[in-house]
């Protein structure tokens, strides 16, 4: 009699959780830090559109931008004729030496158009080592150890950006004011769905999936949230700095280096989280029993 009760309370549990969680967290990061977190305006979409605009006072072009969660910065344009030859050597092949793509039919996709694609953009398909495609007819490229350095990948960003100037630049995350507990309400509610709430990953449709954030720097997880690679949708203007700063704030620390493990897992998502299943798994319970009394002395 004890064991279906005790699988229902569970799933009560995981409902209420969802529930109650969601809101706690959002109203712990507003008051914590006493900053609005979570207006969204264009401001914080990754363009230069914010309070804290830098401009090279001879030639007028924007050298960074951001508040003090993320600082975007444009790669300094001495390193585009350096990123050129790399370019040349490691990308021409396929996106043509114009970098505006090339249609390739017999291939699962076109080589894409990258003029117009911020340098985050750039950067981050270097970096994470995606690009120079290993397979460029897999149904999706996959995450290996970089072939070029950072300043390599800063360099190509640089030649690309010259092309056309376009954003977002590439940005720097300051987790120290950012709030791990909200940024793991966020984590559920706008990632977790394909990432899982653990960031493990998991497939998604057509041969495609969510990798594990695992072992993603801080750079790149702000990369992928404002530029959306592959199949992952694009956040501008519906989550701010701050709130992505949050965000990064949770996968670089609860589910890069989780404290309970072996135990029961619930993403590290804290104390209060955790004390809420407890709750709920314990109301549960107790509204289940009441119910079983209740059902019991109508019945004899
Ligand atoms: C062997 C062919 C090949 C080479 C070489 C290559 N790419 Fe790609 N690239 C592709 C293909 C195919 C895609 C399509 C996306 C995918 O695989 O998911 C792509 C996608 C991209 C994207 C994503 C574009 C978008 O719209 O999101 C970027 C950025 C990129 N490549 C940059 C580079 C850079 C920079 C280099 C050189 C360092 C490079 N690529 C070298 C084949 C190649
Ligand atoms: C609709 C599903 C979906 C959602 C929602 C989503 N992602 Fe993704 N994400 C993906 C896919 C698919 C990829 C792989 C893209 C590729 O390589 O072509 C990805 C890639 C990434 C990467 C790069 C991982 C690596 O190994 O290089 C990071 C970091 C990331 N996502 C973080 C996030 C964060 C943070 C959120 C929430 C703000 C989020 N994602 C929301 C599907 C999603």
């Amino acid at each position: 009699m004890t064991w279906p009760v005790n699988v229902r309370g569970a799933r009560l549990g995981a409902a209420a959780i969802l529930a109650a969680l969601v809101p706690l967290s959002l109203g712990v990061g507003a008051g914590a830090s006493g900053r609005v977190v979570y207006q969204t305006t264009r401001h914080d979409a990754g363009t230069p559109n914010s309070d804290n605009v830098t401009i090279n006072p001879k030639s007028g072009a924007v050298v960074s931008y951001g508040d003090s969660a993320i600082t975007y910065t444009v790669p300094s344009p001495a390193l585009a004729n350096l990123g050129k030859a790399l370019y040349m050597q490691n990308c021409a092949s396929c996106h043509g030496t114009q970098a505006n793509g090339v249609p390739a039919s017999g291939t699962n996709g076109a080589y894409p158009n990258l003029v117009g694609l911020g340098s985050a953009t750039i950067d981050f398909w270097i970096e994470s080592g995606r690009m120079p495609a290993a397979d460029p007819r897999s149904v999706q490229a996959m995450r290996r150890p970089p072939r070029l350095s950072h300043d390599q990948a800063l360099a190509v960003a640089a030649w690309i950006n010259s092309l056309q100037p376009s954003y977002p630049a590439i940005p720097s995350v300051n987790v120290k004011g950012a709030n791990v507990a909200a940024g793991a309400a966020l984590f559920a509610l706008n990632c977790a769905a394909c990432h899982t709430i653990e960031g493990d990953g998991d497939a998604l449709a057509l041969g495609t999936f969510a990798p594990s954030l695992r072992h993603v720097p801080a750079t790149q997880v702000a990369e992928a949230i404002r530029t959306g690679p592959g199949n992952m949708p694009r956040f501008t203007g519906n989550l701010s700095d701050y709130q992505v700063a949050d965000i990064v704030k949770f996968v670089t620390t609860e589910i890069q280096h989780p404290r309970n493990p072996g135990g029961l897992g619930l993403g590290g998502l804290g104390p209060v989280a955790e004390g809420f299943v407890g709750l709920s798994l314990g109301v549960g319970l107790l509204a289940l029993l009441g119910y079983w009394v209740g059902e019991r002395d109508r019945s004899e």
